[in-house]
């Protein structure tokens, strides 16, 4: 469902991603770990097409972001690290605003806004501006938002920042559910007991190269670490680096 192949990015001064492939099965949950700077964001940002590759590709449902922009975006949910929210429309309204541009149903969109707002514990906050929601909210209302549209593929960066742990869970538990529909799942964090609860594999990279790929097993397995824990293994791979 998702394949990056050969993707580079070079900023001139900095080389950010370097040749990296990988591919993520249909309903699989990918987590995508690596020190900062290690190269997600901008891996993130080529694969919702934000920015071009300088050499290439990343094919979501057999679709070339890069030849496709608008096919390849209708299938992807996408939620950057640093979202931007129209604070003066309330949750429902920026909904709404998120929903015109996938082009959804209107007559579905009320209620799948209702559903959603719901699922995320927004219900109550719907016609408050979005200004007097706090960080957590905020960061529930773009996740709920890059879901409007029934993307098959969910790419998102960073989900868990500032989440208390209830949201943590609730974020979680919708990940895991949406996988069991079907939805495939790319998700970079820093919070790698998360991520080796959530994710059915895990990819870590580093300056830009993905050094190590698998179930959290198979990362031991290749950082000779026996059965730790993915912190122990992830900070045993990168060192050897
Ligand atoms: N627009 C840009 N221009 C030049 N260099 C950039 C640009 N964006 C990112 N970089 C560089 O590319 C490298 C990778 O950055 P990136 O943001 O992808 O890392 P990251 O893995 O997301 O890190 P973090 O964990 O801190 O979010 C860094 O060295 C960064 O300084
Ligand atoms: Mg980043």
């Amino acid at each position: 469902m998702i394949e990056l192949k050969q993707l580079t990015k070079d900023y001139g001064t900095t080389l950010a991603v370097d040749n990296l492939s990988l591919s993520v099965a249909t309903g699989e949950i990918y987590g995508f770990i690596g020190p900062n700077g290690a190269g997600k964001t901008t891996t993130i940002r080529m694969m919702g097409g934000i920015i071009e590759p300088t050499a290439g590709s990343v094919i979501i449902a057999g679709i070339d972001v890069h030849k496709e922009p608008v096919a390849a975006k209708n299938m992807i949910g996408f939620v950057p690290d640093r979202p931007f929210l129209y604070e003066k429309l309330t949750g429902m309204e920026f909904l709404k605003f998120i929903g015109d541009l996938y082009h959804v149903d209107l007559q579905d969109l009320y209620h799948k806004s209702k559903e959603l707002l719901k699922q995320f514990s927004l219900w109550d906050w719907a016609n408050e501006i979005i200004e007097a929601y706090s960080h957590g909210m905020k960061q529930r209302l773009i996740i709920a938002a890059a879901l409007l549209h029934d993307p098959k593929v969910m790419v998102i960066d960073e989900p868990m920042v500032g989440l208390d742990p209830e949201a943590v869970r609730m974020v979680r538990d919708i990940l895991k559910g949406l996988a069991a529909q079907n939805v495939t799942v790319f998700v970079s964090t820093h919070t790698l007991s998360l991520a080796e609860d959530l994710c059915d594999r895990i990819g870590v990279i580093h300056k830009g190269t993905l050094i190590a790929e698998g179930t959290v097993a198979e990362l031991n397995l290749a950082a000779k670490t026996g059965e730790a824990r993915l912190e122990e293994v992830f900070l045993t791979l990168v060192r050897e680096v």
